[in-house]
């Protein structure tokens, strides 16, 4: 069994498009979102409606839910000048979607446990409990294991910190898909994960990272007058972190 998952795309339509392109290329036999489709990007409604067509499993980023109707952004303060941005930003998201899509959007659950040919696991967009605390690439061994709710868990899958990376900790494997549309890893090209499961056990865990025309995302940002294209044009080129 194969499985694409990809997470991330903060209304990076280009992007999107491009990781969809090539897991339509690999064969997969299911397809999962983990999380945070739109905000800090230029084209929402595009990448919601993307996501929606898929018709795949999605569980629910911080991002997501800044659309439930209870949401107060003041519990989260911006902590830099992208969230500051991206706060501003907010009521373009807003105006771009329907009611429909924000609902679609912050119903999506926390969590999903899951058996691929008898190998179990565990996705979520950043924990299995808090879709906010990030796990670096760099965390240790004893947080990597703590991020399984179940010792029989043989895989968790998460985004969240735009990092793709792959670990294995006495056994259990760990994998980050990175971001779609915002890659914080130093390489600004959309990343997701392949994985193939077979009788029990995982054959194959491996991050994919496509070409695709940032030239044209940063247009559309600047096009559609997004608040803080400049750092969604900084990151797109460089795979950094804006700030
Ligand atoms: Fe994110």
């Amino acid at each position: 069994m194969r499985i694409a998952l990809f997470s991330d795309i903060h209304s990076n339509y280009h992007a999107l498009e491009a990781v969809l392109s090539d897991i339509a290329l690999r064969g997969v036999d299911r397809i999962i979102c983990l999380g945070d489709i739109t905000l800090k990007g230029p084209l929402p409604k595009e990448c919601v409606d993307r996501v929606r067509d898929l018709g795949c499993p999605v569980v629910l980023g911080n991002a997501d839910g800044c659309y439930h109707p209870d949401f107060h952004p003041d519990r989260f303060p911006p902590q830099n000048a992208s969230q500051v941005a991206a706060r501003a930003d907010f009521h373009r998201h807003l105006a771009a979607l329907t009611r429909a899509d924000q609902d679609w959007l912050q119903n999506f659950p926390v969590h999903l446990a899951e058996s691929w040919e008898g190998t179990s696991v565990e996705l979520f967009h950043a924990t299995p409990g808090d879709n906010y605390v990030l796990t670096m690439p760099w965390a240790s061994n004893e947080q990597m294991v703590a991020l399984r709710s179940s010792e029989s868990t043989q895989m968790a899958a998460f985004g969240h910190c735009h990092r793709a990376f792959v670990r294995v900790v006495h056994g259990f494997t760990v994998m980050n898909t990175g971001s779609v549309g915002l890659p914080f890893d130093g390489d600004p090209r959309p990343s997701y994960a392949l994985v193939e499961a077979e009788r029990g056990r995982l054959t194959m865990c491996t991050i994919i990272r496509v070409e695709y025309d940032a030239e044209a995302a940063i247009k559309a940002a600047r096009t559609v007058g997004m608040i803080g294209w400049e750092l969604f044009a900084h990151t797109a080129r460089t795979g950094q972190f804006p700030g």
